[in-house]
């Protein structure tokens, strides 16, 4: 969607895969959906360091909204989680340099079961979000036919427009229709959306990862050249921090993500992490990976009988970011490969140890690997591969 923003794939922290819709504030008060878990993890973003690595959007994901609309019809906040009301926090959020993200569903109801967006109310929940000051909305996509998402969506991408404010616009339709053409219009989609779901929700596993990695990469001719600049696909949050994912496999959904070009949403308790989450987290060099400003989504160039697989995504300036990822679950594995192999003009060696489950990070020529076990090769440019010294990190 051609509005000025997402020009590259979103960052920010995400409600729903960690906190889900867990409205019991009287059992849970820390942990329930309600303006203090928003406030804390805007506090977090703010003074944690996130911020300044690009991580700006904190998004409220389903169950913040009563049971009901008003007497207008305007959907409001749950009165006693929210008692300061969405536009306050709006407020607090933008103080601390943040953006807020909000929540609908194009239905009759969320998929939690709060009032939906049909179609009378998507001009009037638009104006609303805006006048809330809200700056990104998820339209999720229970509860409606694929005849009124095929309405629904574009006329909200209108409504958004009309309001004059500039809200990031996330479409769940795609993943309602199998995520697949005919069904799914990649072309119509990059022009009324800024990011879209395209498949499962992902869920704190390490299963629940593999599945979505195997999905997007085994139809990355339809995908990946859906994305640029504005318009992204979304392969689902960041579940690392959380308690199904190991160090590696952290380690992997992060360059997985980031070779992918998906949004980096965070769905983590900021206030808990661990310090070696947080590493993975902040890694500079994913992050600027991830930002590149081409916004070219990578591809598995590789896929080994031997269960490795190899990513490349073409970066600006000429650069290349390249991801080994390793499926074995026995030992450390050396895997010998060549510039040429992977498709780059000059031919060079290049060797590396694998260790299960474990991905060994990326290279580029004007990026100094951070933290991730930054043995490998980068590319000066496209005429001029070199095999780097190893670098520690
Ligand atoms: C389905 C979406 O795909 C999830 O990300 C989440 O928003 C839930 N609905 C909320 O009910």
């Amino acid at each position: 969607l051609e509005n000025g923003l997402a020009r590259t794939p979103p960052m920010g922290w995400m409600s729903w895969e960690r906190f889900r819709c867990n409205v019991d504030c009287q059992a849970d008060p820390r942990n329930c959906i309600s303006e203090q878990l928003f406030f804390e993890m805007a506090d977090r973003l703010a003074e944690d360091g996130w911020r300044e690595l690009g991580y700006e959007y904190i998004n409220m994901d389903d169950c913040w909204s009563a049971k009901q609309r008003d007497a207008a019809g305007q959907l409001v906040p749950d009165p006693t989680r929210f008692p300061s009301g969405i536009k306050a926090l709006a407020d607090y959020v933008h103080a601390r340099g943040l953006k807020l993200g909000i929540y609908g569903d194009l239905g009759i109801f969320t998929c939690g079961g709060y009032p939906g967006t049909m179609l009378e109310h998507v001009k009037q929940d638009a104006e609303t979000f805006a006048a809330w000051g809200v700056d990104m909305l998820k339209l999720d996509g229970c509860y409606s036919s694929a005849e009124e998402q095929a309405k629904g969506y574009p006329e909200m991408a209108r409504a958004l427009n009309a309001t004059g404010r500039p809200i990031v616009y996330s479409c769940s339709w795609p993943a309602y229709q199998g995520g697949l053409p005919p069904k799914v219009n990649y072309t119509i989609l990059a022009e009324i959306c800024n990011l879209w779901r395209n498949y499962d929700d992902i869920q704190d596993s390490w299963d629940s990862v593999l599945s979505i990695v195997d999905w997007f990469f085994t139809n990355q001719d339809v995908l990946q050249p859906a994305a640029g600049p504005g318009h992204w696909n979304d392969p689902d949050m960041l579940i690392i921090g959380n308690f199904g994912l190991s160090y590696e496999q952290s380690r992997s959904q992060m360059a997985l993500w980031t070779v992918m070009a998906a949004p980096l949403l965070m769905s983590t308790d900021l206030r808990t992490i661990s310090p070696g989450a947080k590493e993975i987290l902040q890694n500079r060099l994913m992050i600027q990976i991830n930002q590149d400003p081409l916004g070219i989504q990578g591809r598995r160039i590789v896929k080994e009988k031997s269960h490795i697989e190899v990513f490349l995504r073409p970066l600006s300036q000429a650069a290349s970011a390249l991801v080994f990822f390793s499926r074995r679950t026995d030992m450390p594995f050396r895997y010998t490969t060549s510039l040429a192999k992977l498709h780059f003009p000059e031919d060079a060696v290049y060797e590396e140890e694998i260790s299960a489950k474990r991905h060994i990070g990326s290279y580029s020529s004007r990026l100094k690997t951070q933290g991730f076990s930054g043995k490998g090769f980068f590319s000066q440019g496209p005429l001029r591969p070199q095999l780097c010294p190893e670098e520690e990190p």
